[in-house]
């Protein structure tokens, strides 16, 4: 695991995007492996602006978020499929078609879920898979307890995570308690990985993930059984890391020696 603990939220997001832009310049028909939530917003933002100032291109690339709430329609504004449209897809020359999001209102639910994880083989693979965290560790929709071999099914959230999202609803009674979810599985198969967090409330689960022991009950933990993850923290979502000096003096002596490794494992 490669961990950058950066000062603010926007160089956080800024390297997030820089590390997307070299696998787009390496491979423009990548398939990448998408988030919703706050977190990414930003790299999304920088993504966008690279796409306009820069000409950064997007139209070979191929899409897969990882989640979506159970019975939204994609028109719902808060659905992931909407947030996606808004922060990104709206934005960047990606061909409709190769963009994939779950369908929350897939009629057999079974069927769907085994198609979208065809579907993902059928392209080759996730080459990148963007990642946040959730306050109780999931990865996706990945609640505690979630094997660690799971695929894409339907997961009920937990009464944390519902709290936690009903500030984006007018109710909490509004938010969905099902999703459709990437497994834990799914999600290790990616060749590439970048999990993302932010703030002074994800610092104890953070460190968890990262520190302590690989566990079921963190989905996130399992992560450190993955050949190619780069976590990219700000100061605050790093604050309660053990190895804080050990990460950040890593990320000084490499880009004083070698900047072109930074986001690579070494
Ligand atoms: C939701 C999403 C996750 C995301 C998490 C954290 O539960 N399913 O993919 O990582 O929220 O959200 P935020 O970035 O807003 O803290």
């Amino acid at each position: 695991m490669e961990i950058i603990i950066r000062e603010t939220y926007e160089q956080m997001s800024r390297l997030a995007a820089d590390v997307i832009r070299h696998q787009l310049l390496k491979k423009p028909s990548s398939v990448l492996g998408l988030a919703t939530g706050s977190t990414p917003i930003g790299t999304y933002k920088e993504l966008v602006r690279m796409h306009q100032e820069e000409g950064l291109d997007f139209s070979k690339v191929i899409t897969f978020n990882l989640d979506e709430y159970l019975g939204l329609p994609p028109s719902h504004d808060q659905s992931y499929r909407y947030f996606m449209d808004q922060h990104l897809f709206n934005h960047i020359n990606v061909d409709p078609k190769n963009i994939h999001v779950p369908y929350g209102h897939a009629e057999d639910i079974e069927e769907f879920c085994e198609w979208y994880e065809a579907e993902i083989k059928r392209t080759g693979g996730i080459d990148i898979q963007v990642l946040g965290i959730g306050g109780d560790g999931h990865i996706a929709f990945n609640e505690p307890g979630s094997s660690l071999g799971s695929r894409t099914r339907l997961k009920t959230l937990t009464k944390q995570t519902i709290d936690d999202n009903a500030r984006f609803f007018a109710k909490e009674e509004e938010v969905p308690r099902f999703a459709i979810t990437m497994g834990v599985g799914t999600i290790l198969e990616a060749k590439k990985i970048i999990m993302l967090a932010n703030g002074p409330k994800k610092a104890e689960i953070v460190a968890e993930a990262i520190e302590g022991p690989v566990t079921a009950q963190v989905s996130a933990s399992v992560l450190q059984m993955h050949r190619d993850v780069v976590v990219i923290l700000d100061a605050e979502a790093g604050s309660r890391l053990k190895r804080a000096d050990y990460y950040k003096w890593v990320y000084q002596e490499k880009k004083r020696l070698i900047p072109q490794m930074i986001g690579k494992v070494t």
